[in-house]
């Protein structure tokens, strides 16, 4: 199973992701790394942990057409089985997901449908949820949406901060990827 992961930050899913397959928890190869970002650490890592990695700065396009369709390029060339999205921060078109129907994977810091979009922690925690978690689903054209593959809750508990539940979504966010990655790969 090829993967093809699109970060934009930190990369601490792709580096759980990483982690698993050289643990061999997961079977599967990381084809390429490609970042939006010249500057996120998750690219710096993946360089370091020998991987194709590329960044390709949306900012260097003229729309977010163009941009797209280098990243399809450099995509095509690996002929990746799924497309990982790991902290990739642009909404991708609906040309873009057409050219990897139901095999582009989104991990959310929320238990969807609940809090889509930005900021889904402090959207829980305004809303005063009780239970909070992630979300691994398979990416369509609307955002935060798509078939749902796992999820896992974390309580949110007196006195936390964005910071606080985030930390504690994040550990399951890494658990949660692996596991949906090793469901497909199941399948395959
Ligand atoms: C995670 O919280 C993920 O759910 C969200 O962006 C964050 C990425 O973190 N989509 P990292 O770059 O994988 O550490």
């Amino acid at each position: 199973m090829k993967l093809a992961v699109l970060l934009s930050g930190r990369g601490s899913n792709f580096a759980a992701i990483h982690e698993a397959i050289a643990d061999r928890r997961l079977d599967a190869q990381i084809a390429t790394v490609i970042s939006n970002r010249a500057d996120a650490a998750g690219l710096a890592r993946a360089k370091d942990c020998g991987y194709d990695a590329h960044a390709i700065p949306h900012r260097d396009y003229p729309t977010r057409a163009a941009h797209e369709e280098e990243v399809l390029r450099v995509l095509a060339l690996h002929e990746p089985d799924y497309i990982v999205l790991a902290g990739y921060m642009r909404l991708l078109s609906p040309t873009f997901v057409a050219a990897y129907p139901n095999r582009i994977l989104n991990i959310h810091p929320s238990l969807l449908p609940s809090f889509p979009g930005v900021d889904a922690q402090a959207q829980a925690l305004r809303h005063g949820v009780k239970i909070s978690g992630c979300t691994v689903h398979l990416v369509d054209e609307n955002l935060d949406a798509g078939p749902i593959l796992v999820q896992r809750a974390v309580p949110v508990v007196d006195g936390d901060t964005v910071e606080s539940l985030s930390a504690r979504i994040l550990d399951q966010e890494h658990e949660a990827y692996v596991e949906a990655l090793q469901k497909l790969k199941s399948k395959t």
